[in-house]
């Protein structure tokens, strides 16, 4: 189980340098900081910092170890002095303005590889909830309206034998399209890179994005967001879609403009969407939640007790590097 610490606020570790880390982790991440002798200060609240908080407990700190819900804009990264290193704990760093930190000289690092099977799981129980209508049909049967077995009852989408597009075949992507095999699932893949994996093992085919869109009946995003890769999915796109295809997304929510997309759902122009990422999450867009063709999850696509643990000490060493003045092993900026 993972062990969380009680609410106290702010509580100091050690040396009044070292790091501060501006939300509760699992307690694998502190341990290991405790092990390689790091002092750190903690905010032991489970809350977002208001901007003005986050810069004076970044004062006279050397790193930085935040969450994916922490906005580390150029303001913060200007007002940190003394900072070496900000480390992420989570696989996206779409949260840090990655160009400011560059320009001062500023180490970024992230925490990947280590969700990438758990992320793939949930994208797996997404495309099987909204195909199979899971969750109305568990509330159905909470509701007690399930009288008896019924021939039309709760009729959804076959998964198996059918076509897979995966847009953007990096780590997660490819766990997502090896999961597959067991669907015996067609795989189409677009990604700036070819993947030599997929095609060899899976026989995947790598097209470009309209193509996928046409042909696939689930389509399953997996990019980095980006100023390329914001809104990729957007009204066009969409028209592209098949009327009973499936759009899933487990990436960033703003790979996919969400007003087309509501709009799509609502006028049942695609089948359905199983997402767990929202383009201004945590706020939903409008007329979301009234979509009986969407299953909506509160972003956990790597919430396992065990991945979660793997990330914050993932994080948690890349901070110590910082912290001594190393290149954190996980560093997405510096060279
Ligand atoms: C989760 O969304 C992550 O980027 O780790």
């Amino acid at each position: 189980m993972l062990r969380r610490i009680p609410p106290k606020r702010w509580r100091n570790h050690g040396l009044a340098r070292g790091g501060s880390i501006s939300q509760p982790i699992p307690t694998a991440g502190l341990e290991l900081l405790r092990r390689e002798g790091i002092g750190f200060e903690i905010n032991e609240e489970d809350r977002v910092l208001p901007k003005p908080e986050l810069i004076s407990r970044l004062h006279g700190k050397e790193a930085l170890l935040c969450l994916l819900t922490d906005r580390i804009d150029a303001d913060v990264i200007a007002a940190a002095t003394r900072l070496r290193g900000i480390a992420n704990c989570a696989a996206g760093y779409d949260n840090i303005d990655l160009g400011a930190a560059t320009r001062k000289g500023i180490a970024v690092s992230n925490a990947p590889g280590v969700l990438t099977e758990t992320t793939a799981d949930l994208a797996w129980a997404l495309i099987l909830a909204v195909a199979r209508r899971i969750p109305a049909a568990d509330r159905f049967t909470r509701a007690g309206l399930f009288t008896g077995w019924g021939i039309m009852l709760m009729l959804g989408a076959d998964v198996h034998g059918k076509t897979l597009g995966i847009v953007g075949a990096g780590r997660i992507g490819t766990a997502v399209a090896v999961r597959a095999r067991g669907f015996r699932m067609k795989i189409l893949y677009c990604s700036p890179e070819r993947n030599d994996r997929l095609e060899r093992e899976l026989g995947a085919a790598r097209v470009d994005l309209d193509r996928l869109l046409r042909e696939s009946d689930f389509v399953s995003l997996h990019v980095p967001l980006t100023p390329e890769t914001r809104h990729l999915i957007g009204e066009r796109e969409l028209a592209l879609m098949k009327p009973g295809a499936f759009l899933i997304n487990t990436s960033r929510g703003a790979a996919i403009d969400e007003a087309a997309l509501v709009r799509a759902l609502r006028e049942k122009r695609i089948a359905g969407a199983g997402l767990d990422v929202y383009e201004g999450e945590p706020r939903l867009q409008e007329g979301m939640r009234d979509l009986d063709n969407a299953v909506l999850l509160p972003h956990i696509g790597s919430a396992s007790f065990e991945t979660r643990s793997r990330m914050a000490e993932m994080a948690a060493m890349n901070l110590v590097a910082m912290v001594r003045g190393q290149r954190p092993p996980n560093c997405v900026n510096l060279p």
